[in-house]
């Protein structure tokens, strides 16, 4: 068999972001109104301050305005309530993304419970999640709304009937694919680190969909012939040939490419697609709180 295809996730987000960019001409044209992000960050953990200076930047190349507040590592659960509250009534703000994860202090869930529904970009408020569920979803997690994205540029629109294995069962990834995925018809499983015969259960898919955080975890023999595989792993290993040691996904990329249709590579892949999903949240946040119905016409 010829080698799988590889998904250019950093090309299809540039082209989302494009037409995301078209948008908010729009938005500014007909109804003068400019989209806005407010993006927390409490502490200074090395990787969330890359991703949050990648989302500022691609923010405002969309033509969107970025409002930034990084806060230090001790700051109490109640000052970053009292935050959350004045970034909820700001009417320049439309959507407010709270980086994860938060220091042992603070509870995430009470946090993330206080964030406007309407102004919840990451799609994590149990509002959301509960729309998501009931098939009524209205913002949703960005991760897995971009590897969605990304199956479908493989698969087509139709993916009813498809088996979807899930490696993962996070808040963030694992259990809004599984949702996404069940609402296009698929047979979803969501394999985890309990489940008693992982391999099995991953050979089985069509759509292999893996995030555990693991790097190179799920090799060649476990993915079946013409799978289409989405490795959102992002890991640094200790390789140091490069500087500060080589990006890996969770998926054995070399091995697995061998016998799957297509592949995401790492970097490259998921990452452009999530930050592309958030900014394409951050307008539908603003269309939603001003009644403004998605696509915006002339
Ligand atoms: N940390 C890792 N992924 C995410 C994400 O999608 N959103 C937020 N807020 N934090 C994260």
């Amino acid at each position: 068999m010829s080698e799988a295809n590889i998904i250019d996730g950093k090309a299809i987000a540039e082209k989302f972001r494009n037409k995301i960019a078209d948008d908010v001409r729009q938005l500014k044209n007909i109804h003068n109104l400019t989209p806005g992000l407010a993006v927390v960050l409490v502490g200074s953990d090395p990787a969330s301050e890359v991703y949050v200076n990648n989302k500022q930047k691609m923010t405002t190349a969309a033509g969107m305005k970025s409002f930034e507040h990084k806060l230090p590592g001790d700051t109490t659960q109640k000052e970053l309530l009292t935050l959350i509250d004045g970034l909820n009534t700001d009417p320049n703000i439309h959507g407010i993304l709270v980086q994860l994860p938060l220091p042992e202090q603070i509870n995430a869930n009470i946090i993330l419970a206080e964030v406007d529904a309407k102004k919840d970009v990451d799609g994590f408020h149990v509002l959301n999640v509960g729309k998501l569920f009931v098939g009524a979803p209205s913002l949703v997690p960005c991760t897995p709304l971009g590897c969605l994205t990304l199956i479908k540029t493989e698969l087509g629109n139709n993916l009813s009937g498809k088996k979807a294995v899930i490696l993962g069962r996070s808040n963030i990834v694992g259990k809004p694919m599984a949702a996404l995925l069940l609402e296009e018809n698929c047979t979803v499983t969501i394999v985890h680190s309990k489940t008693s015969n992982m391999q099995d259960e991953c050979r089985q898919a069509d759509i292999l969909v893996v995030a555990v955080g693991k790097p190179n975890f799920v090799k060649k023999n476990w993915v079946k012939e013409g799978a289409v595989v989405i490795d959102v792993g992002i890991n640094r290993t200790n390789d140091k040939t490069e500087g500060k040691g080589k990006l890996v996904g969770d998926v054995d990329y070399e091995g697995v490419k061998s016998v799957a249709a297509s592949i995401t590579p790492v970097p490259g892949g998921v990452g452009p697609m999530t930050i592309a999903c958030l900014l394409q949240n951050t307008v539908t946040a603003a269309c939603l709180q001003n009644d403004i119905e998605l696509p915006i016409q002339q």
